[in-house]
């Protein structure tokens, strides 16, 4: 792990457009480090300045107990994409609030607990245990299996995924963000169900389930079979999907799939996002935030926006 740099702790806002609040936190700018991809974020230290470079940063998927994630091949390239299938390798909650939360909240910069169960309790369970101080709000995944209905995943189903939602809430005085899944048939009435049971925000969208097959050895790449694709290739359609729900819901949407430039993340504003996140980009360049803020900080000096929210939803049709 890279020993996080203190002088480059900072307070001061690079970009005074790209100021915004998203579900009643404060951040210096619209980018969201994505859950999985940014390690805890001091992985990261070294190459950014967490507290001036990222928006927000949502940590890698916590859940109750430690997780050694799947066997096998858990990441395969793919054309303009990468399918992974980690398996929500963790150490667990308890253990990250005591021994890496300490350190990561020594920056100054908004804490995202990406939380995943295998139940609904559980779910109660991650709230409370990581309504901490440090913790500036919720990003749950219902992408994941729930055990007590057949390894269906939490999100496919509008009341599964409302459950979930209220099992948060009731423990939590933290905004809470509901992360939605692609692999749906309706993802509106999910993202509508998800506001009715008091949902602070939605982030989307999670990776998209795909596979890749090895025709050597005939056997599939991914340990696990199946993996969830990310990336560029997924853009067009995490667009789609943010702009339907955007029309659909009035709570704020953290937009992403496949942001890799400024001008990628200014679609996703366009399309509805209030804010976005980057993901598989920070795995092709870890410095990826810093620069698509300040290509996002061109676009609204060369649009003479007032601020980058301006655009929100601006999309012309
Ligand atoms: C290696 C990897 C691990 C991920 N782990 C998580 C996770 O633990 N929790 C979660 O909600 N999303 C997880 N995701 C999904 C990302 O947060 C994001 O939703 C998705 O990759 C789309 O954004 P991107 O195309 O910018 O990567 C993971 C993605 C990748 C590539």
């Amino acid at each position: 792990m890279v020993t996080p740099d203190k002088d480059m702790n900072n307070t001061s806002t690079a970009y005074p457009k790209l100021a915004v609040e998203f579900c009643g936190i404060p951040m210096k700018n619209p980018i969201v480090a994505a859950s999985g991809t940014f390690g805890f974020g001091l992985e990261y230290a070294g190459y950014l300045d967490l507290s001036h470079d990222v928006g927000a940063i949502s940590v890698k998927g916590l859940t109750p107990e430690p997780r050694h994630g799947n066997k096998g091949t858990r990441i395969a390239e793919t054309a303009s994409g990468v399918l992974n299938c980690i398996g929500l390798e963790n150490p667990g909650a308890e253990t990250f609030v005591r021994d890496t939360l300490p350190v990561l909240k020594t920056y100054d910069v908004p804490i995202l607990a990406n939380i995943s169960s295998a139940d609904v309790d559980g779910y109660g369970y991650m709230a409370e245990t990581l309504s901490v101080d440090g913790i500036a709000g919720f990003e749950v995944n219902i992408s994941c299996p729930n055990v007590k209905n057949g390894g269906m995943a939490f999100g496919v189903q509008a009341e599964s995924a409302a459950e979930v939602c209220r099992m948060v809430k009731a423990h939590t005085d933290l905004p809470v963000i509901m992360k939605l899944s692609p692999n749906v048939t309706n993802i509106v009435e999910i993202a509508k169900a998800v506001e009715d049971a008091g949902a602070d925000g939605i982030s989307m969208i999670n990776t998209l389930l795909g596979m890749a097959i090895d025709v050597r050895t005939r056997r599939p790449i991914l340990g696990n079979l199946y993996g969830g694709l990310s990336g560029p290739a997924v853009k067009p359609v995490a667009l789609r999907l943010v702009h339907q729900v955007a029309q659909a819901v009035s709570i704020p949407i953290m937009g992403m799939g496949g942001i890799m430039t400024g001008t990628d993340a200014v679609e996703f504003m366009l399309a509805g996002a209030d804010i976005v996140s980057v993901g598989t980009a920070t795995m092709v360049d870890p410095t990826a935030i810093a620069r698509i803020a300040k290509e996002m900080n061109e676009y609204a000096e060369a649009e003479e926006l007032t601020h980058i929210s301006d655009i929100v939803g601006g999309l012309r049709i």
